[in-house]
């Protein structure tokens, strides 16, 4: 980890710092602490395998605030003889902690989780960050499409 810095994963005293970093992604919303405390013991519990944690969320922290903010999540699948598919999901480093590194930092960390379980790890994005997760050693595969 980058000096200065430390990594664990989400706690429900991260309540504000989680928040606050999802701001520079996308617009949050309403989550009252009860709501966060929920989920966090949801991600706690979750199994996908009896002996492995379906959801790893993680923190970056910086003189015990949260400087980013970023989640693996394990699939179980039937193809690949049962194999496990590891989705990064919902990074965010705060405007403030961007450009030191963070970033690289966090996917390394939960890629490596990842790939210690999965056949593979994936992650939708946008254009504009294709070269980060480039350079996080990523690359093109296959078009990202939705319905809302
Ligand atoms: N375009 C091109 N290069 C970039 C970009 C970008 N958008 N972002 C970072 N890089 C480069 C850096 O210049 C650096 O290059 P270098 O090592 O050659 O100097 C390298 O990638 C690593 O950059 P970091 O410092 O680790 O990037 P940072 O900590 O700022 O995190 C991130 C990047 C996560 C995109 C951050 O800017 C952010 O939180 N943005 C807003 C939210 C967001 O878009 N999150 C990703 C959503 S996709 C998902 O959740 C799966």
């Amino acid at each position: 980890m980058i000096p200065g810095y430390s990594i664990r994963r989400v706690e429900k005293q991260d309540y504000k710092g989680v928040c606050e970093a999802l701001n520079a992604l996308t617009t949050v919303g309403e989550v009252s602490k009860a709501q966060f405390d929920a989920t966090v013991d949801h991600w706690n519990h979750s199994l996908v395998l009896p002996n492995l944690l379906q959801y790893h969320p993680y923190v970056i922290l910086k003189d015990n605030q949260v400087a980013a903010t970023g989640m693996l999540l394990i699939e179980r699948k039937l193809i690949h003889g049962c194999g496990l598919v590891g989705h990064i999901e919902d990074i965010a480093v705060s405007p403030r902690h961007q450009g030191k590194q963070l970033g690289r930092a966090l996917i390394d960390h939960l890629t490596s989780l990842g790939l210690a379980h999965c056949y593979k790890v994936i992650l939708d994005c946008d254009e504009s960050n294709v070269k980060f997760y480039e350079k996080c050693g990523y690359s093109k595969a296959g078009v990202e499409m939705q319905h809302r």
